[in-house]
């Protein structure tokens, strides 16, 4: 069977991580300028003040991705450049930014796809409580609002959230992302509601004021696989993806995507059950906003973990096997993860899938020849596509493919230490090097995956 015709091959990227400017034409803090020029958060006190300077690149990175053949580009835009404060006056040349942006990559004929948010709170909006504040849901609608009614009669694909699990467990939780807080639970589970809310807002927006518009979310965790793929381990599998673990309790589907889709939180789940007294008294009432149809069910996934069921009847954690493959990062190599995952999602939440991140950190170095080879991400671009087929040929609808990432950028706390990108960035330079991996994907494209 393979990939439909109109199968979305793309690459992505994030306003922070690439864009620099971070001071310019009025844009306004966020919270992770901030964070970056506070000490000590970031390896090597880096930050995205310059980062791989696309704000003043996007020409050349827009023919880099056009020369990946028919493409979607993936990018966040940056809500504090669009409305400074926040929820105040709008930037026209915040506004002018993007749309010289999506022009360029319409010319060349890739197709834009807008991730409204990317983790980049305005400070502002944090100084006055952030994502706590019960305002803030109003706040992400009228944001979304101006993203629509601005860039809405050229793009007609938007994602709202980009991983809620990672901005709200690292940024609020763990804090080892901005804005750095170590909040309690009673203050987590409000939070999650008023994200879960404002993406119902923000879709119901887009679908008012951009004709013909696709929606999606993005949200991320580490898919799961069965061990062998006997009946029994599936189901452990499937079991351990839809519940919520208590020390890691972030990194869970269900809490961030049941209401989204099912229009209720996992009512039966003991962490749920544990922590929902914090939930506000009504929050059932707020589900007919949360729970709007979406065209897209995105997922990032990089890994999975692998399970076997247990005899006491329980799904269990099986450990890795001795010496298995990994990325610079440590994240293990394990391509069943776009099997199993989306075959998963796909059965719970019956939408179409669309892998919104994936991919691999690996030690890349330009060699002697000026070029930068990258096999190992060769070879996991390779893998990890042979199962997501693998999943459309059993039947699961996936529409699309966004590599993480398109360039390497700025790996948040991590600094410039890791890099993601099929196309290598020269921070001293910023000359772009397209690496081996950029012209294995550009033959994904190019063939339709016919080549995998
Ligand atoms: C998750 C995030 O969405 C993205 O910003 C990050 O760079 C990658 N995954 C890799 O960690």
């Amino acid at each position: 069977m393979g990939f439909k015709k109109d199968f979305m091959w793309g690459v992505g990227s994030a306003a922070y991580q690439i864009e620099g400017g971070a001071f310019e034409d009025g844009k306004g803090p966020s919270i992770w300028d901030t964070f970056t020029h506070e000490p000590g958060h970031v390896k090597d006190d880096d930050n995205g003040d310059i980062a791989c300077d696309h704000y003043h690149r996007y020409e050349e990175d827009a023919s880099l991705i056009a020369g990946l053949g028919r493409t979607v580009y993936r990018f966040s835009i940056c809500w504090s450049r669009i409305i400074p404060d926040g929820d105040g006056e709008v930037n026209p040349k915040g506004i002018d930014f993007y749309k010289r942006l999506i022009d360029a990559l319409l010319s060349r004929g890739v197709t834009p796809c807008i991730v409204l948010f990317h983790w980049d709170l305005p400070q502002a909006l944090e100084d006055r409580g952030g994502w706590l504040n019960p305002e803030s849901p109003m706040w992400f609608k009228r944001y979304t609002e101006v993203c629509a009614k601005a860039f809405g009669d050229k793009c007609k694909l938007f994602f709202t959230f980009n991983e809620p699990q990672c901005f709200i467990g690292e940024g609020y939780y763990h804090g080892a992302n901005a804005p750095g807080k170590k909040l309690p639970m009673s203050d987590m589970m409000p939070m999650v509601h008023n994200v879960l809310i404002a993406h119902g807002l923000s879709v119901t927006a887009l679908r008012e004021l951009v004709p013909g518009v696709k929606v999606g979310y993005a949200p991320t965790t580490g898919g799961t696989a069965p061990i062998t793929d006997s009946p029994a381990d599936v189901e452990a599998a499937r079991q351990a993806l839809f519940r919520i673990d208590e020390e890691w309790w972030m990194w869970n589907v269900p809490l961030f995507s049941d209401p989204v889709m099912l229009g209720h939180y996992p009512e039966e789940d003991p962490f749920f059950k544990k922590y929902c007294e914090f939930l506000p008294e009504n929050y059932m009432e707020d589900m007919r906003t949360i729970c709007q149809p979406l065209d897209y069910y995105g997922q990032n996934i990089y890994y999975a973990h692998l399970w076997k069921m247990g005899e006491d009847g329980n799904p269990e954690y099986v450990k890795k096997p001795t010496g298995y493959a990994k990325s610079l990062i440590n994240w293990a190599v394990t391509p069943q993860a776009l099997y199993w995952a989306p075959k998963f999602l796909y059965e719970r939440y019956n939408t179409p899938i669309v892998i919104t991140e994936n991919g691999m950190a690996c030690h890349d170095a330009i060699s002697l020849d000026g070029k930068v080879h990258d096999p190992n991400r060769v070879d996991y671009i390779h893998r990890y596509l042979r199962e997501l087929r693998r999943a459309v040929d059993d039947g699961v609808d996936v529409a699309g493919y966004f590599h993480w990432s398109f360039t390497d950028n700025f790996e948040w706390c991590s600094g410039y230490t890791d890099r993601f990108g099929i196309v290598y960035v020269d921070y001293e330079t910023q000359k772009r090097i397209p690496k081996d991996s950029y012209y294995f994907y550009k033959s994904v494209v190019e063939s339709n995956g016919e080549n995998l």
